[in-house]
């Protein structure tokens, strides 16, 4: 194993405590940025909540909404001038991940006097970054407690991340019973994103330490149990809970233990986000089962799908290694396609093959991704056609 520095410095309110954000904010100036999506906090009343309860503590409140789900560039751009206009001393974003990671980088917008975008295209120093509070609603990306985000340029067709520890929320807000609305398709969207952070990381060849293999495998039987029923009872609170702190862990830097390998799935979705503006967890549960079958190609991989098979798709230990692999990965298949209900292939959701290419060698643009297999264009390009 690797040696790492951990350190997560994000004060996690988990459950109902709105009651503290007025003075958590507080802690950071008077002039808030309250940034969020398209309405769905509106309808749900927590809009009213949040507002009453910073004007009530004498907050002065600027918003931005409209935040899309694959954020634009656009919407940080706007965040930016209303942060410097407004001198705004924190940001407050309430949502999903769009709302977060586009927080992320007016944060750090506001402190440079250059196009935000050179963050992603020139890869400009982020050094410093206005205070960010998150109310998150949506149990998915892990942006309330991890460092990165991702932005998209849909007038280049590319969708960039980067992650810096200044982007780091300072506290999140995370309560199961803000995502009693998220409908069935963004749970079970959302539910495959959580599985695909622990995948990307568990599914490896280098050594392993046994304490975070079986922590990797917790939560993956967690999202498995509880997604499915978060579909059906939207109320349920056990559920809701166990995704949303699910959906934290998988991705603020715990389990990966120092590993040095490229996540491989995730730079395959964020094209086929770039080109066709898809659900980010969507595409991944149609590329993970492709990808995972593509990967066994490879003897090294073996044995790490058949501890998946045994430990988290409950596979009998006395089949055959490679019979219990192939198992493995028809029952993740099922599981996202069956029991989440996700479409099973790209062509269902109207993707072709046409820019297949072009995709392939935007993913690699930074080299081979050395994931569980090493992988260049040709290769994304098969597993782009074996999801058709
Ligand atoms: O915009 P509103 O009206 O709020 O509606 C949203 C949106 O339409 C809705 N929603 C959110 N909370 C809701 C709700 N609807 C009803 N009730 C609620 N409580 O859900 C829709 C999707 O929201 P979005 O924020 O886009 O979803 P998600 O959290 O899955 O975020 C996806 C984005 O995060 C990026 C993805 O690439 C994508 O751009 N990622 C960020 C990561 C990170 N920061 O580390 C890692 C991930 O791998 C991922 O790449
Ligand atoms: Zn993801």
């Amino acid at each position: 194993m690797n040696g790492f520095i951990y350190k997560i410095p994000t004060k996690v309110y988990f459950g109902d405590h709105l009651g503290m954000l007025a003075s958590e904010l507080k802690k950071f100036g008077k002039r808030v940025l309250l940034t969020y999506g398209g309405g769905s906090i509106k309808a749900s009343g927590l809009y009213n909540r949040i507002v009453s309860a910073l004007n009530a503590a004498g907050l002065e409140l600027h918003e931005l909404s409209g935040i899309a789900p694959n954020p634009r560039i656009e919407s940080v751009r706007r965040g930016v001038t209303m942060c410097k206009k407004n001198d705004i001393d924190v940001i407050l974003a309430v949502g999903g991940g769009s709302v977060l990671d586009a927080s992320k980088f007016i944060a750090a917008g506001a402190k440079v006097d250059f196009d935000p975008w050179l963050f992603f295209s020139e890869w400009r120093p982020i050094k410093s970054a206005l205070p960010l509070v998150t109310v998150l609603t949506l149990a998915a990306t892990g942006s309330e407690m991890d460092a990165g985000g991702v932005i998209s340029n849909l007038k280049t067709n590319e969708k960039i991340g980067r992650a810096e520890e200044i982007l780091r929320p300072r506290v999140s807000f995370l309560d199961p019973a803000l995502t009693f609305s998220v409908s069935p398709f963004q749970t079970a969207a959302g539910s495959a994103d959580i599985l695909s952070h622990v995948m990307e990381t568990y599914f490896t060849t280098e050594p392993d330490l046994e304490l975070l293999d079986g922590v990797m495998e917790a939560i993956m039987k967690t999202v498995i149990k509880f997604a499915p029923i978060a579909m059906k009872e939207p109320e349920n609170y056990e559920a809701r809970a166990n995704l949303m702190w699910a959906s934290s862990w998988a991705i603020n830097g715990f389990v990966e233990g120092g590993k040095q390998h490229a996540w491989s799935v995730h730079p395959m979705e964020h094209e086929l986000s770039a080109f066709y503006d898809i659900t980010h967890g969507l595409g991944l549960a149609i590329l993970t089962p492709r990808w995972l079958k593509y990967c066994m190609g490879d003897k090294s991989t073996l044995p790490k799908i058949v501890r998946f098979g045994v430990n988290v798709m409950g596979i009998s230990p006395q089949l055959a290694p490679t019979l219990i692999a192939k198992k493995a990965v028809e029952q993740l298949s099922d599981f996202f396609f069956k029991t989440l209900k996700l479409a099973p292939t790209l062509s269902k959701i109207g993707i072709t093959d046409e820019n297949f290419a072009q995709m392939a060698q935007k993913a690699t643009r930074g080299g081979v991704i050395e994931g569980f297999i090493p992988l260049d264009a040709n290769d994304v390009e098969s597993i782009y056609n074996m999801c058709l």
